[in-house]
C-alpha cells in the first residue's frame, strides 16, 4: 500500500536563470513511494526543476524540503548527507565513456563510502545484475546499445541505495520494447526497494503505466497548471492544454 507521507515538498518555488524566468510559484508534494512524473512541453523547465530538486541550482525564491527539512536552510553537512541518499540519471551524458560499466558503478561507491575494493566490486556486480547487465561488467559504454547504456546509468544511480531516484527522460531514444523494459525496472525499484521516484518523461505509455502522481508545467504561463495522478487528470481535467498533452492532441476538452 502507498502511504502518503510527504517526502519532497516544494513551496512557492520560482526558478530563473539570471533575468530569465523559467517557472514561477510551483507548489507540490512528492510522497514517499510515489512515482512522480514531471510533464510539460519541450523547454518549459522540467530539467531545470530536477536540478532545483537535487540542489544543483539555488531557487530564486521559495523552498524545497526533504522529510520536513528545508534544503537550503540545512547545514552543508546535512545537505551532503541528504544528497548521498539521492540517485540521478541525467538527460545527457549518463556514463563516463572512458570507464567500464563496473567502474562507472563503482565510482560513487569509492567516492562516498569506505568499502574495500572487493566489497565495491561485489556491489557493482550486484547493481549491474539488477538491471540485467550481468556479464557486461568489463564492457565500455560505446560497446553496448542505447538501452543498455540507460540501464547501466540506472545501476550507477542506484549504487548508494538511494531513497529517491531522479530520472530525466530515461526512455528518450529507446525503442518501445527497451522503453517498456525500463518502465518495468523503474516499477520494480519502486515496489521492491520502496524508492521514491521522480521522472521527467513525455512518453504517454510510461506516464500512464508507472505514474502515481505528477505535476504539469506550462511553458506559456510559466507555472504549473495541474498536479495529481495522471490517469485521474486524463479522466477529470477540463483544461485543453492538459488533454492535448495526455492524448497527443486527440482530445482537447
Ligand atoms: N544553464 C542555463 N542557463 C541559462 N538558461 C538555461 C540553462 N539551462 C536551461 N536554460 C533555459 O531554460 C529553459 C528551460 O530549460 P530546461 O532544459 O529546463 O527545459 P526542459 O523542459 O527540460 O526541456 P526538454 O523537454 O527539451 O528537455 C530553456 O529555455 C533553456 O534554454
Ligand atoms: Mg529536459
Amino acid at each position: 500500500m502507498r502511504n502518503s507521507m510527504p517526502h519532497i515538498v516544494v513551496e512557492n518555488l520560482t526558478m530563473r536563470y539570471g533575468e530569465f524566468l523559467i517557472q514561477k510559484d510551483l507548489s507540490f508534494t512528492v510522497n514517499k513511494g510515489d512515482i512522480f512524473v514531471v510533464m510539460g512541453g519541450s523547454g518549459c523547465g522540467k530539467s531545470t526543476l530536477l536540478k532545483h530538486l537535487v540542489g544543483l541550482v539555488v531557487p530564486y525564491s521559495g523552498r524545497v524540503s526533504y522529510n520536513g527539512k528545508s534544503f537550503w536552510d540545512a547545514t552543508t553537512n546535512e545537505r551532503d548527507e541528504l544528497l548521498r541518499r539521492v540517485g540521478i540519471l541525467y538527460q545527457k551524458g549518463a556514463l563516463w565513456t572512458s570507464m567500464t560499466l563496473a567502474e562507472n558503478v563503482a565510482m560513487p561507491l569509492s567516492q562516498y563510502t569506505t568499502y574495500s575494493k572487493s566489497q565495491i566490486d561485489e556491489i557493482s556486480r550486484y547493481k549491474l545484475a539488477l538491471v540485467g547487465l550481468s556479464g557486461f561488467e568489463d564492457y565500455y559504454p560505446s560497446e553496448i546499445s542505447g538501452g543498455m547504456q540507460k540501464r547501466a546509468g540506472l545501476a550507477r544511480a542506484m549504487a548508494l541505495d538511494p531513497e529517491v531516484l531522479f530520472f530525466d527522460e530515461p526512455s528518450a531514444g529507446l525503442d518501445p520494447i527497451s522503453s517498456k523494459l525500463l518502465d518495468d525496472l523503474i516499477l520494480e525499484l519502486n515496489r521492491g526497494l520502496g524508492a521514491t521516484i521522480v521522472v521527467v518523461t513525455h512518453e504517454l505509455p510510461s506516464i500512464f503505466a508507472i505514474g502515481s502522481n505528477s505535476v504539469f508545467l506550462d511553458a506559456d504561463s510559466k507555472t504549473m497548471i495541474a498536479c495529481g495522478d495522471p490517469k485521474e487528470l486524463l479522466r477529470t481535467s477540463k483544461d485543453p492544454r492538459i488533454l492535448r498533452f495526455l492524448t497527443r492532441g486527440e482530445r482537447e476538452a
